[in-house]
């Protein structure tokens, strides 16, 4: 695919955005239909909205590349080696509740590699890009991650899966060290938008664990094009399919990776 078409992939992504920031805009605050998908993950008529338009939208264009959704799975076509991965709304739990920090995550692969990355956030208009090899921006301005080089100067984002029980120990002790080595810790309650954040700066670093792919996809291209390291928590290169995540910017990323890395 030409560098050309990957462009064609990123306004086809952002006019399937734009509509779908309509639809969640539409229902914020007025959900007639909330469901369980477990004890605490929950799902909307508004993610179930938002995620057929997107889905129809990327159809219609490409019948026959693979598709990865976070409400419907997969909608296979054979063997392409053209994958979307779509998170409707990253952050239900957030919209539920009327916080304003949500987003439609859309992120596109070729051949397993996250070529085109798009998060937009329907209430403050934030559209965060980027096309592999490109750089990121933020309403069509370059974006780069923070030169902050002391991790305790550092301002750094967290998350914690529905599954946290599972990890609770670990998960609260890496949470600890990080408080305490960090000038400070957020939880948004958004994973690609905490991947955006880091991408321009506002975050030094962000690092969860059990995410799903369609929670990073799009954010790891934008926070790499803008300069973050992104690995597991070893060190090892991120790629969707991990089971745990740290994007920081150059300097920080050692010094996290050091505390997260604690066998437990
Ligand atoms: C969630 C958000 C949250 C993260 C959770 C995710 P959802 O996605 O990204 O920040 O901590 O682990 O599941 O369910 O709102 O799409
Ligand atoms: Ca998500
Ligand atoms: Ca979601």
């Amino acid at each position: 695919m030409t560098s050309m078409d990957l462009n064609y992939i990123k306004n086809v992504a952002t006019g399937a955005a734009f509509r779908s920031a309509e639809i969640l805009n539409r229902f914020f605050g007025k959900l007639t239909d909330i469901g369980k998908k477990g004890p605490d993950d929950l799902v909307t008529e508004a993610d179930i909205a938002s995620e057929k338009q997107i889905i129809e939208t990327i159809r219609s264009k490409f019948p026959d590349h693979d598709i990865l959704a976070e409400e419907s799975g997969w909608h296979q076509t054979g063997k392409s080696p053209y994958r979307w991965i779509i998170d409707p709304l990253d952050g239900t739990t957030n919209y539920a509740y009327q916080i304003p920090i949500f987003s439609i995550s859309i992120g596109f692969a070729i051949d397993n590699e996250m070529m085109v990355g798009l998060v937009l956030n329907p209430v403050s208009g934030e559209l965060f890009t980027a096309v592999r090899g490109r750089g990121a921006f933020l309403n069509g301005t370059p974006i780069r991650v923070s030169d902050r080089k002391d991790i305790g100067e550092a301002l750094l984002v967290t998350g914690f899966p529905y599954d946290v029980d599972q990890i609770l120990r670990n998960a609260m002790r890496r949470f600890e060290a990080c408080l305490t080595a960090a000038r400070g810790v957020r939880r948004l309650g958004s994973a690609a938008l905490d991947l955006c954040f880091v991408a321009c700066g506002r975050f030094d670093g962000f690092w969860e664990e059990h995410l799903k792919p369609w929670d990073t996809a799009a954010g790891i291209v934008i926070a790499a094009e803008a300069g973050a390291v992104i690995t597991d928590f070893s060190g090892h290169p991120f790629t969707v399919d991990k089971k745990e995540i740290l994007a920081a910017n150059g300097h920080i990323h050692g010094q996290l990776q050091s505390i997260l890395e604690i066998k437990i």
